[in-house]
């Protein structure tokens, strides 16, 4: 058979590291895929730079739109990355009746519906392995590997850059801002990366993850976003005197009354194995109702990890091109006319248990006054410590654990606590999950 010529739109880390894959193993890939590959084209911004793949063989550009018209292509590799002219160039690819692969979770989250849509009408497959969670295969096992289950809940360690800052800061007490360069410097970061930190790009990673779980469509102006900036060092001590680490985590969770989609740092007890998933690693626990819980481990972003998924992609689409487009795999693995209209939560409706740090005069009496709003809310008490006052202090902090409550109930009986005489400032919330 004759070999299938991809074009990859942007050769940066995640273009150049799939490149190299690509490259380094084409022998073994051809044997999975049963034909050999071949990058014909690739398109960057600027020529002059070195890059990670040999590109003696690679005619290169600066307009995407060049290689999207190549009727000699087959398959448009998308890793530039945001949503604007990308987007553009992604529906053209479809409309000139080419497969794409995509690492772009932003694209996906927020165009998805529109760009899936179209694809089915033209009998395109648009596969997004790389765009969560990295180098883990994720999408498959989710969308294939565990299609016979009802999804109850996921939750997943989904931004290696996140992960990589805390650990750096609890492990060597580095400072946020010299590891988040770091970080940019290894080609973990998004361009902006603002969306690693404040959870964005989490968000869109959840988006998608609760879209092929759920049968939902994807629906990222739904996510509840929080970030890691205002974590404290003084909160990672003391979750850890409690036997807890604090991480970056996206749920997605099925209940009664809709769906939660959230992410935000979060207290996990330091016995579960995703609460020791460090540096740039991810980790994804899926809970079906038939295989239990199951989870699944690796790097979350980097050159070759990345490009391995955007590989298996490749190779999936390789072998699927002479499949009838209408017995493939769905896009968001349920059919397309049977995604079902689930409401999303808002955050007041949250079930979760809750880490609140506060400062209160040392003198008899506080800590009941507190205790009694929390009871009056219908909130119980899981965990409560007192540290001594620092010398010539006389407010002392206090940590309390919660057992599971709604939040509204939570935010009801903060504002309480924080008009009390006795609580001086802010009282400081950090969901926790036992993910029992
Ligand atoms: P990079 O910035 O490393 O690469 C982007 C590439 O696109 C560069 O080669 C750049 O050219 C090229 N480019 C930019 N604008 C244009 C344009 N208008 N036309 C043609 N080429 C263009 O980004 P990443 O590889 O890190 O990210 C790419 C995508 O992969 C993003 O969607 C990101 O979210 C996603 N992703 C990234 C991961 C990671 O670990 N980095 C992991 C998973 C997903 P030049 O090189 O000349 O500047
Ligand atoms: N910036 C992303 C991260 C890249 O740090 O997880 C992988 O999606």
């Amino acid at each position: 058979m004759k070999p299938v010529k991809i074009g990859i739109l942007g050769l940066g880390t995640v273009g150049g590291g799939a490149a190299k894959v690509l490259q380094r193993n084409a022998a073994e890939i051809a044997r999975r895929a049963g034909r050999e590959i071949i990058i014909t084209r690739a398109s960057a911004s600027d020529l002059s730079k070195p890059r990670l793949c040999d590109t003696s063989n690679i005619e290169m550009t600066t307009n995407g739109f060049d290689i999207i018209s190549d009727p000699e292509i087959d398959i448009i590799v998308e890793t530039i990355g945001g949503a604007g002219v990308v987007k553009d160039m992604v529906l053209q690819a479809i409309e000139n009746g080419k497969h794409v692969v995509t690492a772009n979770k932003s694209l996906i989250a927020l165009h998805g519906n529109e760009i899936f849509a179209k694809a089915s009408e033209k009998g395109v497959i648009v596969a997004f392995e790389a765009a969560v969670a990295g180098g883990i295969p994720i999408i498959k096992a989710i969308r294939e590997g565990l299609s016979g289950n009802q999804i109850e809940w996921l939750a997943g360690i989904i931004n290696g850059t996140s992960n990589f800052i805390l650990t750096e800061m609890r492990d060597k007490g580095r400072d946020f801002a010299d590891v988040l360069a770091e970080a940019q410097a290894l080609g973990y970061a998004e361009a902006d990366p603002t969306f690693d930190v404040e959870g964005i790009d989490a968000g869109h990673k959840l988006t998608i993850l609760a879209s092929i779980a759920f049968g939902i469509p994807l629906q990222f102006d739904k996510v509840y976003t929080e970030g890691i900036t205002q974590i404290t060092r003084t909160d990672v001590e003391y979750a850890e005197q409690l036997g807890y680490r604090i991480k970056s985590l996206g749920v997605a969770r099925k209940t009664e009354k809709g769906i939660e989609l959230r992410v935000h740092p979060t207290l996990i007890p330091e016995r579960r194995l995703i609460a020791n998933v460090n540096g740039v690693m991810n980790a994804v626990l899926v809970k079906g109702d038939a295989v239990g819980a199951t989870l699944y481990y690796g790097a979350g972003a980097g050159a070759e990890p990345t490009g391995s998924a955007v590989v298996a992609d490749v190779i999936d689409v390789v072998r699927a091109l002479t499949s009838d487009p209408e017995n493939r795999v769905p896009h968001l693995a349920f059919q397309a006319n049977a995604l079902a209209d689930i409401p999303v939560l808002d955050s007041g409706d949250f079930q979760t248990a809750y880490y609140l740090r506060l400062h209160a005069e040392d003198k008899s009496g506080v800590l009941a006054d507190v205790t009694r709003i929390l009871a009056d809310c219908d909130i119980s008490i899981e965990a409560i410590l007192q540290k001594p006052p620092a010398k010539n202090e006389t407010i002392v902090p206090i940590i309390l654990l919660t057992q599971v409550t709604q939040e509204h109930k939570l935010n009801a009986a903060i504002a309480k606590i924080e008009q009390l005489e006795t609580v001086s400032g802010k009282v400081n919330r950090i969901r926790l999950e036992t993910l029992g």
